[in-house]
């Protein structure tokens, strides 16, 4: 089963700026997601989304809504069309006339599966969220704490167990740090510190 998207160009530039209303992304969001396991991933992607723009990319909070709905939709149809993955919300999204970055963004967060190149930052930091967020998670699942007291050389070490967490692909991790220009270690700080708050 192929995802590739086979196109480069999403949405239409004279759409920037727009977006959905955190309700109406909400109401998409539980109308399409009903696996409580991939609404808990897709929230918490959303919050490190939203938080890594206000504080390290300096946004205001109407630009890191962007962010966060990017985050908080880039699966929206995993569920329900695991076969159109991607393409489906893409096309939605297009439909509902959303600023092209935040289409871009969720097209390329599997540049291997989508065929789609992360350029923003936008797109490299969806991108490297995705995989880690979800090891970092299983992770703390595992742990009697959770997250508390969650330290990043335990997260270094479930990292090299390649039987850990074994669908987290460790390769597109690497890609997505040397991408997006980041140092592994501050990545796994940033979700062990932010993560939480995406809450359960
Ligand atoms: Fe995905
Ligand atoms: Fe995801």
């Amino acid at each position: 089963m192929s995802l590739l998207l086979d196109r480069t160009e999403f949405g239409d530039s004279a759409n920037t700026g727009k977006t959905l209303t955190r309700e109406e992304a909400k109401a998409l969001f539980y109308d399409w997601v009903k696996n409580e396991r991939l609404q808990l991933h897709m929230n918490q992607v959303a919050q490190l989304m939203k938080c890594w723009a206000l504080e390290k990319e300096g946004l205001n909070e109407a630009d890191a809504w962007r962010w966060e709905m990017a985050g908080l939709l880039h699966d929206a149809d995993w569920d329900q069309w695991p076969d159109q993955h991607c393409k489906k919300i893409i096309e939605e999204l297009e439909n509902r006339n959303v600023d092209p970055e935040i289409i871009r963004a969720i097209a390329s967060h599997g540049p291997l599966h989508f065929g789609v190149e992360p350029v923003t930052k936008m797109d490299k930091m969806l991108y490297a969220f995705d995989e880690l967020s979800g090891l970092i998670h299983a992770y703390s699942l595992m742990r009697p704490e959770g997250y508390t007291g969650m330290e990043l050389k335990g997260v270094k070490k479930r990292l090299k167990e390649k039987s850990f967490a074994a669908n987290v692909s460790r390769e597109d991790i690497a890609d997505a740090c040397n991408r997006a220009g980041i140092e592994l270690d501050e990545l796994i700080q940033f979700i062990i510190l932010r993560q939480p708050q995406a809450g359960q």
